[in-house]
């Protein structure tokens, strides 16, 4: 499915989001940027806004490899890839059986792909065994926002967003999956539950936009 989204992923995000996606991920960065990595790993990276941003944030020496499981996407990331991207490198790896060692680096982002992992457990245990003692895991997603502010987004997201992005990406199916995947998305405290399950201390969460996308920080002590 994101193979057939993946040319026109980045101009659907923009419009879908009314270019508030660009500062949700821009908040993430600065999370990521107070921990002082050396070796960031960005899964589910599609096409590697996020580890742009972090390229264009940490200091050159920082290793960021993005991560993700569809080509496509990553050939669109090969695209976008300039020389002040040098210390990016992008490769192919499944969410569910990372191809990197334990304890391999010192901080795991993800941006609105934990919620499209056929297995968040076992997602967020892979994330746990590859980090060192001490890394952090960010986890910027979709959430559930504001009771009051339910009815509107819900209209949006079920209606307006799926006839939006099938016509901008001829792939309606995707994005009504995409956007019925929201509806079912656990709300803040229940996903800090899931990510101290999988191993995870210190579990913190923000809001943002009404609460329509969190941040999730915790530490693999
Ligand atoms: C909605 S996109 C998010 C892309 C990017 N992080 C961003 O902020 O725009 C979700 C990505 O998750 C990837 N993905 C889903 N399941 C995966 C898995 N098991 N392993 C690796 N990548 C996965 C998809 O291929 C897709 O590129």
């Amino acid at each position: 499915m994101f193979a057939r989204i993946a040319r026109r992923y980045d101009l659907a995000n923009r419009l879908l989001s009314a270019g508030l996606d660009a500062g949700w991920r821009r908040h993430l960065v600065a999370a990521v940027r107070r921990a002082q990595p050396r070796d960031v790993l960005d899964l589910a990276t599609g096409s590697g806004d996020v580890a742009f941003a972090l390229a264009r944030a940490l200091p050159s020496g920082t290793r960021i490899t993005g991560m993700d499981f569809c080509q496509p996407m990553l050939d669109e990331a090969e695209k976008k890839k300039s020389a002040r991207d040098a210390h990016v490198t992008f490769r192919p790896g499944d969410g569910l059986a990372l191809p990197l060692a334990a304890a391999s680096v010192d901080a795991v982002t993800i941006a609105f792909g934990l919620r499209n992992m056929a297995d968040r457990g076992r997602a967020l245990r892979e994330m746990r065994r590859v980090l060192r003692p001490g890394g952090r895991l960010f986890v910027l997603e979709f959430s559930q926002p504001a009771r009051w502010f339910r009815p509107l987004y819900f209209f949006y997201m079920r209606r307006l967003a799926p006839s939006i992005a099938g016509w901008l990406t001829g792939d309606r199916a995707a994005y009504e999956y995409l956007c019925n995947s929201i509806d079912e998305f656990p709300a803040r405290e229940a996903l800090a539950g899931e990510i101290r399950a999988a191993g995870f201390a210190r579990v913190a969460a923000r809001g943002y936009t009404l609460g329509v996308v969190a941040l999730h920080e915790a530490a693999a002590d």
